[in-house]
């Protein structure tokens, strides 16, 4: 095995044989920064080599926060709120400001996850931030900077008033592994952690186990950021759409020959992008690709092959990263999280190849998902015992609104709608909506967790056309045409539409449609001839079910297209009032809030119905 661009981890980096002295060292420069009066009890990382003693709390509440800051590119801000390892509430900020990815400080997702589970913030044992500062100082040698520490504490006493007594810093991709390892309810398993990169390190291997997570290697090449330089390469609005792009061209290593290993085990300094500029700076690599896309080129065969070839590229690089993984801890599970960890193509894959067990990804991958992994690791080392509650079923941990609420907001809009108090003869009336052709936003409940609608606040349409499709996408998403829809199917049958699937309640993973069957959902089909499911289980959201299964009875279809409630460039909608908003500037024309049904005029004639004309 070559393995030129793996790093075991050593006690070098983790420390934990040296010597009293050189950790009494360590110790004295790492807490440098760190004021004596601090208002904090300061719990540092297990990657250090000194646990801080830390009270033992028996069922502590913790409440995380991914927070940036101090310069550093802020995304995805979000909190959460758990109870010795359940899930109370989970929220992104996203969501409350209604900026796409927002970085700024998730003071109202915090709020908003107290207010959904009923508490105060004086019920809060600690807080914990994705972040380890003495964790990146240890690596890069420079002083820590604690501004994280400062921020936290004056925002919340902003918010509340009050700030729990306790704030643990949990590292980047520990918080990562920790979002997907706990809530797998796996007793052991292999968990991997790659995206862009995040306190100093992008592609982390673990091994989870009954005493917690440890390192055991780590990759000194981005996964993600080489996937977000050819996207920016071709100019594609997200890392969705490369994926999707890459469905039409050849898998194949092609114009990156040389540049990464086949059994993807070394990648080129040029593709490393440790800084991010020799990608632009390898005269060869750049004669091969040519020129990168103009915003107003079309797309052409060599786009469709760069994607193609990066794709592949990447799927050999997370092989080798897996199959490496697999020889320091041969474990039958796998946990990943991680931005790298949406990459659905791999995930089926990797699921079909039968090289683990079982499989778990949380959710919320990027780095939305690390508020709830430093508060499960937290609550690890206040209780001393390792979160175990099972497997996470569902994302509905966000906040929900009353009939009265949406009553209220429906007033406030003056707007005519309708309430059907009997669920029969509301899933009825929906079903026959989408079986003849309505586009029905869908918003029920508490709102989900990262970046999939999984049937709370949901666009649905019938999956069986593909002109269907693109109605969704001419008159509501707005979306590049080659980014295929996702469907939600009926947990029981969707062994009779797909071949091998992993029986993903995320959305997370791809599976191939069975060819005899492609017909019948074509709206949802790729063109590699897979689609990205949601198997939807009666017990975690009997209401969805119950929709899906009148359409099947109606239409002998065990699902539909199921696309997030937002428009382009937007975050998915969170209240009433957001959805209300989206549906009157789009096409939809069905909005579902609870039991309230809110329908346009049809078109008067078929010569007023616009055309394709608000593509971004
Ligand atoms: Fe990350």
């Amino acid at each position: 095995m070559n393995k030129a661009a793996l790093h075991i981890s050593s006690e070098r980096d983790h420390s934990p044989g040296r010597p009293d002295e050189q950790r009494a060292e360590e110790k004295k420069r790492l807490r440098a920064g760190i004021k004596e009066d601090s208002m904090f009890d300061i719990v540092h990382s297990p990657h250090l080599s000194y646990p801080e003693p830390v009270p033992v709390v028996k069922d502590p509440v913790v409440l995380g926060l991914n927070v940036t800051t101090g310069g550093y590119y802020s995304h995805n801000a979000s909190a959460a709120l758990v109870r010795h390892g359940r899930i109370l509430s989970l929220c992104e900020q996203e969501r409350l400001d209604r900026v796409k990815d927002s970085g700024s400080f998730p003071a109202r997702a915090a709020q908003a996850c107290l207010d959904a589970a009923g508490m105060d913030i004086t019920a809060v044992d600690a807080l914990a931030v994705a972040t380890d500062p003495h964790f990146v100082a240890m690596r890069t040698g420079r002083s820590p900077d604690l501004s994280v520490v400062e921020t936290v504490w004056l925002r919340m006493y902003h918010q509340f008033g009050s700030v729990p007594p306790l704030l643990f810093l949990v590292g980047h991709h520990l918080a990562h592994a920790a979002s997907a390892f706990y809530p797998s309810g796996f007793s052991d398993g292999l968990v991997i952690s790659w995206d862009g990169g995040g306190d100093n390190q992008s592609t982390v291997v673990y091994r989870g186990g009954e005493s917690g997570i440890e390192q055991i290697s780590e990759y000194r090449f981005s996964l993600g950021n080489l996937y977000n330089k050819f996207r920016k390469f071709l100019n594609l609005s997200d890392k969705g759409s490369l994926m999707g792009l890459a469905s039409y061209g050849a898998k194949e290593m092609g114009l990156l020959e040389g540049y990464v290993h086949p059994e993807g085990l070394k990648v080129h300094p040029a593709l490393q992008f440790a800084r991010g500029r020799e990608f632009l700076t390898d005269p060869e690599l750049l004669s091969r690709l040519g020129p990168p896309r103009l915003s107003s080129q079309p797309i052409g065969e060599r786009h469709v092959a760069v994607a193609a070839q990066a794709q592949y590229a990447v799927e050999r690089l997370c092989r080798g990263v897996v199959e490496q993984a697999r020889i320091l801890h041969p474990s039958p599970r796998l946990c990943l999280a991680g931005g790298v960890a949406l990459n659905a193509t791999f995930n089926g894959m990797i699921w079909r190849e039968g090289l683990f067990e079982d499989l778990f990804i949380q959710p919320n991958a990027p780095d939305g998902g690390l508020s709830l992994g430093a508060a499960l690791e937290a609550a690890r080392r206040l209780s001393g015992r390792v979160p175990r509650n099972g497997r996470m079923q569902h994302t509905f941990y966000g906040p929900s609104f009353t009939a009265e609420q949406v009553e209220k907001t429906l007033n406030l809009c003056r707007l005519p709608a309708r309430r059907v108090e009997s669920e029969e003869a509301l899933l009825a009336e929906v079903a026959g909506a989408l079986d003849r052709g309505s586009v029905v936003g869908w918003f029920q409940g508490r709102m989900e967790w990262g970046p999939r609608a999984l049937g709370n606040r949901s666009i649905l349409a019938d999956p069986r056309s593909k002109a269907m499709a693109d109605k969704v996408n001419d008159l509501i998403k707005y979306r590049d045409e080659w980014r295929p829809f996702a469907l939600s199917i009926l947990a029981e049958h969707a062994d009779e539409y797909l071949l091998n699937a992993y029986p993903d309640p995320f959305m997370i993973t791809t599976a191939p449609v069975r060819t005899k069957r492609a017909g019948r959902i074509a709206a949802v089909v790729h063109a590699d001839g897979t689609t990205r499911p949601q198997f939807v289980q009666k017990e975690t959201n009997p209401r969805y079910w119950s929709l899906l299964d009148h359409f099947r009875r109606r239409t002998g279809v065990p699902g539909v297209l199921n696309t997030s409630f937002n428009l382009k460039g937007e975050p998915i909608v969170c209240s009433p009032l957001d959805a209300i908003r989206t549906f009157a500037s789009s096409g939809l024309d069905m909005l579902v809030m609870g039991e309230w049904v809110l329908e346009k005029e049809p078109y008067p004639s078929a010569a007023r119905r616009p055309g394709v004309s608000r593509k971004g």
